[in-house]
């Protein structure tokens, strides 16, 4: 259990917090004197005090409803008998933050850390939901010395359009491929986008945001049920008033704290679930950057040796067809973990005091009516829903979501067609007079961290010409990242990235690319010599002059140890 005392009756976190005005008693005459001002009385002040990071805003369209969600847990905060002090941080909506809100990832983990330090607080709820909120806020209880639990916003329901389902965001770039290919005209289009996001709430599908909250779910951060009732639900509401209740316990025991959760036997656990929910490959990077602020080894071969005997279990966008609120009816990860029982640490013990032995035994597994949640004997797909790749093009290796790709190219050489950056590949790609067949192999580079904060562009489209003549799919390789939510032959995280003079930045437009998925290799066939002698004059792109951007771009870790900054 906890080294931490936790919260003392009779005493305060405001009496112990380290802002200092001179003498001791002077300071925190002042501080009480500041709260009395909002109505905090010395009756208050003595309840165990849950700090509530918040991260609404009117730019994170998923975190609309954050204000019901946060007077829930204030709600079960109050019913415990704690005091729930709101703060902000950071907000990261995904598709209003510019380059990529992979870029500021770090930045929310050190402002959510630094606020619980520096905040008068016995335990944290950090309230998340949009893909890099919920990482960073994962990353930043890691480093945090009190315990901490999280709360998500949860996902958004489907949509219909001409009687059929859809939601954000698989269906968006499915509808918008059809549009390109000239299914769609431009007022179907309009039209199709009214229904894409229908409710507040984090995309639909097994995305970032709902892998996130699911890997969440099974580290042991969060009460169990927590990662899929949808955001407009009672079901959420409820969930948040007993993590405000649990969050008064936690204060008041001093524990678990944030690194007895997250040992190697939680992120384990994640792994599989990870695995048998088909997430996303970005949920690799994010992981890797909490196991390494919680000091447990991991890496990415890791995921691929404990993927290898993890069937895909649940049946959602994109690996499968089905929506988030269709897993949460199955039962959610609880449902799923009972399925998953024999690969799993049960011994595991996470914020709600149980341990997962325990949870799995008073759960009912997937309902007979339900398809969602497959079993284990039967699954939905093989083992190896992500497939951790290396080889002369990505000697530090890459990453493909084997379960979201096409068969057929898995196995594929293809000469090369390059394109520098995401703004050159729509001028390039929707060329009409393009050289370019369904055998190409597009790479696309200068997008890794240190170039580009490592936006979600590796999903590259097909080119125009070649999407109109209805090929769907192309093997696409880079050192970015793509959205949980995409799908197709897409190899990504190529590592060292072409900016620090990974092989990716030598390769030239004709030059022959093998992917070979069940080998896990990935290759520029290039004589070794002849890559050698191309990198001798390569030349590293400019770096950004100051600011944020110039500590991350000096500072940040390889996408293979995560990307957070080097000094977290
Ligand atoms: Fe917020 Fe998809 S844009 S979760």
């Amino acid at each position: 259990m906890s080294e931490s005392s936790g919260y003392q009756p009779g005493t305060s976190a405001v009496d112990s917090s380290r802002t200092s005005y001179g003498d001791a008693g002077f300071s925190r005459y002042l501080r009480r004197a500041f709260l009395a001002s909002a109505g905090y009385d010395d009756e208050s002040l003595e309840r165990p005090i849950v700090g509530i990071a918040v991260t609404q805003s009117d730019y994170n369209t998923c975190h609309r409803d954050m204000p019901a969600l946060l007077a829930a847990v204030k709600r079960g905060v109050e019913q415990a008998g704690g005091l729930p002090m709101e703060f902000p941080t950071i907000s990261l909506g995904e598709i209003l933050t510019a380059p990529t809100t992979m870029l500021f990832r770090n930045l929310m983990a050190m402002d959510t850390e630094e606020m619980i330090r520096a905040l008068p607080m016995d335990a944290a709820v950090l309230l998340g939901g949009c893909d890099k909120t919920v990482p960073a806020q994962l990353m930043a209880a890691a480093s945090s010395e009190i315990p901490v639990m999280l709360e998500v916003v949860g996902p958004m329901m489907t949509g219909s359009w001409r009687g059929e389902r859809l939601g954000a965001c698989t269906d968006c770039r499915r509808f918008w491929g059809a549009h390109r290919g000239g299914e769609l005209d431009g007022d179907e289009i309009v039209s199709v986008r009214q229904e894409l996001v229908s409710t507040t709430g984090t995309c639909t599908v097994m995305g970032t945001a709902s892998t996130m909250a699911a890997l969440t779910e099974a580290l042991g951060m969060m009460l169990p049920g927590g990662a899929t009732p949808p955001a407009v639900s009672g079901a959420r509401l409820r969930h948040a008033t007993q993590t405000g209740r649990r969050a008064v316990e936690l204060a008041r025991t001093g524990g678990p704290l944030p690194r007895e959760v997250l040992i190697r036997e939680a992120f384990e656990n994640a792994i599989r679930v990870l695995a048998a929910i088909g997430g996303s490959t970005n949920a690799l990077i994010h992981v890797l950057a909490v196991a390494r602020r919680a000091g447990v080894p991991l890496e990415m071969a890791d995921f691929d040796k404990i993927g290898s005997d993890t069937p895909l279990l649940v049946d959602c966008k994109p690996s499968g067809v089905g929506y988030m609120e269709d897993f949460h009816r199955a039962g959610g990860v609880p449902a799923l973990l009972t399925e998953l029982a024999p690969l799993l640490h049960r011994d595991h013990r996470g914020v709600s005091g149980r341990s997962m032995g325990e949870l799995i035994a008073e759960t009912d597994g997937p309902a007979e009516w339900q398809n969602t949640i497959r079993h284990l004997p039967d699954p939905l797909g093989p083992p190896g829903a992500l497939a951790v790749l290396s080889g002369s093009l990505a000697p530090n290796g890459a990453i493909i979501k084997a379960s979201a790709a096409s068969p057929h190219l898995m196995q594929h050489t293809g000469p090369a067609l390059v394109v520098d950056n995401p703004a050159d590949a729509s001028a390039i790609l929707d060329d009409p007079d393009l050289d370019v067949t369904p055998e190409h192999v597009l790479v696309m580079r200068y997008s890794g961290p240190v170039a580009a904060g490592m936006p979600e562009a590796g999903a590259l489209p097909i080119p125009a010409k070649l999407a109109r003549a209805g090929v769907r799919d192309m093997v696409r390789v880079s050192d970015a990242r793509m959205s949980g939510t995409s799908y197709g032959t897409v190899v990504l995280h190529c590592d060292p990235e072409a900016a620090v003079g990974g092989p990716l930045s030598v390769v030239r437009n004709g030059d022959l690319i093998r992917l070979d998925v069940p080998n896990r290799s990935i290759d520029l066939l290039v004589p070794d010599d002849e890559i050698a002698e191309r990198l001798r004059s390569f030349t590293p792109p400019a770096r950004a002059a100051r600011g944020w951007r110039r500590l991350y771009e000096e500072t940040v870790l390889p996408a293979s140890q995560g990307a957070d900054l080097s000094f977290l």
